[in-house]
Formats: structure tokens, sequence, C-alpha cells
């Protein structure tokens, strides 16, 4: 049942990487001929990164729901795709079949198409961590609509912004969602978000927590009645739409360097291919296995490894509402135990939060089960990756450490569990048809090992990003402009004596906080918008938990409000309306200047080095505007 293109050695990994660099198309193009089409393609890879133009299995056509689902029923059929575990414990889990997912597929197609959703309308996801959201997103694919799913933790804002930008006219969400003790009132954020977006004709809600909501008249439907049309009018399959293997699949926004979050597009068959080699390889996933992946399916994460890597394998995927920490901190290892996980894949920051908790939490759990663990979302510190190995792995198996972002689709980065050695804090050896390259400052290549530089990749692979939805340029300038004909990541790397690769961090503006990234300039733009805020600076500082937290430096004028800590609070439920609750800030600390060159740059590498808790590595201050704007906030640092 194994596929035929899963790397069974060390000496296999060796010959197929060797044949990918040497003829990448060749490479690609015999695992895709292991897919479902409905017409093969012509050709292989059309690329330039100038433009960029990136186009694969050209002429192609598809639908990956065929793929992820169709295609498993006449053998898998009875085996589970989905098994849903529920927030609260005590709540019944729910498990759908590849045949009752196919059904529910087909249901909810009937019910978008019904409500006006045709091939290439954006769809706008806002739900939680039910079934319903993973039926949802293939019943977008399904019908060829474009899905734009957009996690549970961000604001009205954040969403009207999203929703304008791709001009998504339908909008899937729930009436609330449970997280932890929390319930979030999802559809009354949308309703905020809708004051903003005219466009929008339709919000189709899934009941889950009961939480009461607005209906609108003419605008707003409940999942649930729209199903019961579907079942009267007798309605069963829903025949695939025909997808060219370059039309989009979805959009995923994500934060960048500056202003607003920019819209990865994923298109079809790439992505498709992608997200199934790498799952299959990477987990080097066995029939039968339970596979959970905790991340949520609003990150790229649970696209690809909930969702389309995993169902287009024919696996089991778990699927989990809840937190690690709800109702106690033993919550993954009792989920792991009673559905006798194999396959793991977790966050560092996740990780590291449990480890506060010691091993008590995990005393009497049965992980027997577990076969292979993996994290993902930022790099991973030393003593995490020993806890994770030795008390959850029990020093038995391997762990996967994955780097890949929103813009590679899948895993581009990691060893292969159980066939390439691990080594802690290192993503090590890039998978087949990945070519990763160190570049210094000037876009000199860096050759040879024990060096370290900008993390580029040299040549497109089928899961990559194909733009930035409706702004084609911002796409050029952000990845492809900065060095002459490469893909640049944003992230600095080392590449060690046996070539193998550590992800140092970011390079640019952007933070990593518990895994999610966060654009500095976003945050700035966020406090400004408070009324007695002049100006601001956001930098990262190390955080024992999340990895980076988010210090601030504030500008402040006061107005009639003069205690310190009541501002705070204004200042962060500014931000939790503009962005999210997730960019809060850790640390804001109220200034009267910022450091800033003779002309006007805000010099941010000395704010970083006092939010570090290193002043003495500030260097030279001479070029500055206001040398003693420095000694003051050094003097005003919170620890
Ligand atoms: C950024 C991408 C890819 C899914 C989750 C995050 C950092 C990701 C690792 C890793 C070190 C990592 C990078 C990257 N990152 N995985 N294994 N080791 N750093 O997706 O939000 O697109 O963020 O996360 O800095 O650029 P994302």
């Amino acid at each position: 049942m194994a596929v035929p293109y899963q790397i069974t050695s060390a000496e296999a990994y060796q010959h197929a990487y060797a044949k990918s660099i040497e003829n990448p198309a060749a490479f690609w193009a015999d695992i895709a001929s292991h897919f479902t089409w409905k017409k093969q393609w012509e050709l292989t890879l059309d690329w330039n990164f100038v433009e960029p133009h990136v186009r694969w299995f050209l002429g192609g056509q598809l639908n990956i729901t065929e793929n992820c689902i169709d295609r498993h029923l006449e053998s898998l059929g009875n085996k589970p795709a989905i098994i849903w575990e529920p927030n609260d414990p005590e709540e019944s889990h729910r498990v759908l079949t590849y045949r009752q997912l196919h059904d529910k597929v087909c249901q909810f197609a009937h019910v978008l198409k019904n409500n006006g959703v045709e091939k290439g309308d954006r769809v706008c996801i806002y739900m939680g961590m039910i079934p319903e959201l993973a039926i949802a997103v293939l019943a977008c694919a399904r019908v060829g609509a474009i899905h734009s799913v957009i996690f549970g933790g961000f604001s009205a804002q954040s969403i009207a912004d999203r929703l304008q930008d791709a001009q998504a006219h339908f909008i899937i969400t729930c009436d609330g969602a449970f997280r932890g003790a929390k319930d979030i009132p999802l559809k009354s954020v949308i309703d905020d978000a809708l004051i903003a977006c005219p466009f929008v004709e339709r919000v189709i809600v899934c009941t889950r927590t009961r939480t009461p909501v607005s209906m609108l008249k003419g605008r707003d439907v409940w999942w649930e009645d729209e199903i019961k049309k579907v079942e009267t009018l007798g309605l069963h399959n829903f025949e695939p739409e025909v997808m060219e293997s370059e039309d989009p699949l979805f959009i995923l926004y994500t934060s960048g360097s500056t202003g607003k979050p920019k819209g990865v597009v994923h298109t079809t068959a790439g992505y498709m291919v992608y997200a199934n080699y790498s799952f299959v390889n990477v987990f080097q996933y066995q029939p039968e296995e339970i596979h959970f992946c905790t991340a949520d399916i609003g990150w790229i994460t649970g696209h690809s490894y909930i969702v389309y890597g995993p169902l287009s394998a024919g696996a089991t995927s778990l699927m989990f509402e809840g937190i690690p920490t709800w109702p106690d901190a033993g919550r993954f290892w009792d989920i792991v135990e009673k559905y006798k996980v194999n396959i793991l894949y977790t966050a560092p920051t996740a990780i590291r939060s449990l480890m506060g908790f010691g091993t008590a939490p995990i005393e009497g759990k049965d992980l027997s089960s577990l076969r292979v663990l993996g994290t993902v979302g930022e790099p991973i510190n030393e003593e995490a990756w020993q806890w994770y190995h030795k008390h959850i792995g029990k020093e038995n198996c391997p762990i996967v450490d994955t780097w890949w972002q929103t813009e590679t689709g899948g895993i581009l980065i990691s060893n292969l569990a159980g066939i390439t050695e691990a080594k802690p804090s290192y993503a090590t050896y890039p998978l087949p048809g990945i070519d990763p390259i160190l570049v210094d400052e000037n876009g000199n290549i860096i050759e040879g090992n024990n060096v370290s530089g900008n993390l580029c990749i040299r040549h497109p692979w089928p899961g990559m990003l194909r733009t930035t939805y409706g702004d084609h340029e911002r796409c050029r300038q952000n990845y492809f402009a900065t060095y002459h004909q490469l893909y640049f990541t944003g992230d600095g790397a080392l590449r060690d004596e046996a070539g193998r690769y550590r992800i140092t961090g970011r390079v640019d503006d952007v933070l990593n906080v518990s895994g999610h990234r966060i654009g500095t300039a976003e945050v700035e733009n966020a406090i400004n918008m408070h009324a007695g805020v002049v100006e601001s600076a956001v930098v990262g500082y190390p955080h024992d938990i999340k990895g980076q937290g988010i210090y601030a430096f504030v500008v402040y004028t006061g107005g009639h409000q003069s205690d310190p800590q009541l501002t705070r609070q204004d200042i962060l439920l500014t931000v939790t309306r503009a962005i999210g609750a997730l960019a809060k800030p850790d640390k804001i600390q109220f200034v009267s200047g910022l450091p800033k060159t003779r002309s006007g740059k805000i010099m941010r590498r000395i704010l970083r080095k006092i939010a570090e808790g290193e002043p003495g590595q500030i260097g030279d201050t001479t070029t500055l505007l206001d040398p003693n704007i420095v000694e003051e906030i050094k003097s005003g640092v919170i620890n």
C-alpha cells in the first residue's frame, strides 16, 4: 500500500536527491504520474524567477478532492479519514470514514452551489477546529472556489482587511468556537467585520457553541438548514469541478516586514503533489497509522498536514479542537493514548510550555504507540528537543525538525523519520527537489561547509507560492528581488561540517511569536492607532515559552490619562482590535523619543539590543540625532 515514491533508506534518499537536482522536471513528473488526473499535463515546468513565473504540470486537469477522497473509496472507503477530538474530553469524539467524508463534502459542495458560489470565487472560512471546517475547505476545492481560511484568533478589522483584499463575497463561519476554557463568538466578530464589507452576499453559519447570534435576513443562513434542503432535493454525489493544474486552490494571508499581511496564493496540482510527497516521506507514513498534527487549519501547517497531505495519502488524520493545557497539561498525552497515535507533529512553543508542568502529566499515560515525533514553526532549542525525545519519544522515536513556510506549501528541509539522521536543533538536509543555498548581504553565494548566511532556494519546486493575491509585484519584491534568480526565504541559516542546515531565525522585521508570524510594522501601525501615541517601535526579544516576545517602545503624549498601567491596557486593547490578541506586546516601555539617525531612520538594532538585555553590545551611537535618548531608554528597560 505504500506509494512507490516513499524513500526507504538513506541511500535511496541520496539517490532521489541526486536525480531530483539533475532533472527536476523529470523527477516531479514521475511522482505526479501517481495521482488521478482528468487530463494528463503537457509541459511539466515553465519558469523564470524574474517576473516571477512558475507553472507546473501545464495543460493538466484534475480536482484535488478526487485525489484526497474519491480515489481512496474503493479500497479505503471504511477507513477513518478524520478522527475528531473535541475541546471538552467529556464530549463524544467523531469519526468520518473516507466514504462519510465523501458524502459530507459532496453535500456541502451542493450547498455552496445553491448559495451562488462559482468556480474561482473567493470563500472566506472563519471557523473553529471542528470537522465541518475540513469539510468546508474540501467542498470549496470540489466546486473550484478559492478558500481563504482565517485563524479564529484574528480580529474583525483583520478579517475585513482580508475580505477586501480577496474580494471574498462568501463566508463560512460558526456561531462560536471552544478553545480551552474560552468560548469565542466567531459570528459576532464576523458581523463587526462585515460593517466594512457590504459586498459580502452570503454568510453560512455552522452551529457549535449555541452562543446567541444575530442572523441578517437575506445574507445569513444556517449550515444545517442548507444541508436539509440538499437532502430534501435528494442530491448526493457532486461531480468535482474540472480544474487546470495552475488554477488557484487557496489564499492564505501571512505577515511580511511591511504593511498589511499578503495573500499567498497556492495552485492546485503542484501544491497537491508537494504536500503529499513531503507528508509521505518526512513522516514515513505507514498504512493504518494515526497522524496527529496539533496545528490549527487556520495556518499552513493545518492545510498541508491535517487536510491535503494526509488525505491525499489515504491516511487517518486526527483533528483536535482544544489546546494542550486544558483541562490540564496531560491533554495531548491522553489523546495519544486514547487513539494510539503514531505520529505527533507539534510546535516547539507547545513543548516548552508543557515542559514547564514537569513529567507528572505524562505519568501513567501509554505513549507506546508513538513512532515519529515532529516539530515545526520555529527553531527548537536543545533543551526542548531532549525533553521531547526522552519523555515523549522514550528515546525511541525519531524527531523530524521540519523547516518550511506558508509560501513553500510544504516541508523543504527536514530529516526523514528513521531514514536520515536527526541532529538536535538542526532541520538537517533538503527534501528531494529542494536546492537551498546560502548567500551573503551582497548576494554572493557562500560555498563550502561550516558557514552561515541568508537562506535562498535556487530552483522552483511544485509547492511554492505563485503570487500574492491581487499584487504580483509585491510577490516579486518580497521574495525574488533581493537576490537575482533566487527565492529568498527571509531566514538566516548555518550549514555545518556535514552540510546540514540549522535555521537561526528571521533576518527581516518579522517576529515569530509562538510559531506565528507577526510583522513589526503591523504591530506598530496598530499601536499608533491609539489616540495618545505619537510613534512606536516594536522588536522581538527571547521568550522562554513563546520563542520570541513582543517589546514595544512607545512615545506617548498623554491626554488626560496619566496612569501608565491603564495606558498600557488601552494600547493592548487597540492592538487586539486591530490585529488580534496574538499580536499583543508582552512589554510596553514609554519613552520620550526613539533612537534615530540624522535622516530620521529608527535604529532598531539598538532597540533590539536593549530589549534582549544586552545594552553593552549597542556599539556606536555617535551617528544618532540624539545619543542621550539611548541612555534614557536603557535606564527604563522592562525586564
Ligand atoms: C517561518 C515561517 C511552516 C509552518 C509554520 C510557520 C520559521 C518554521 C521552522 C523550523 C526554524 C522555523 C522560519 C520560517 N520556521 N519552521 N523547523 N526551524 N524555524 O509558518 O508562519 O509561514 O512561518 O517560521 O522563520 O521563515 P510561517
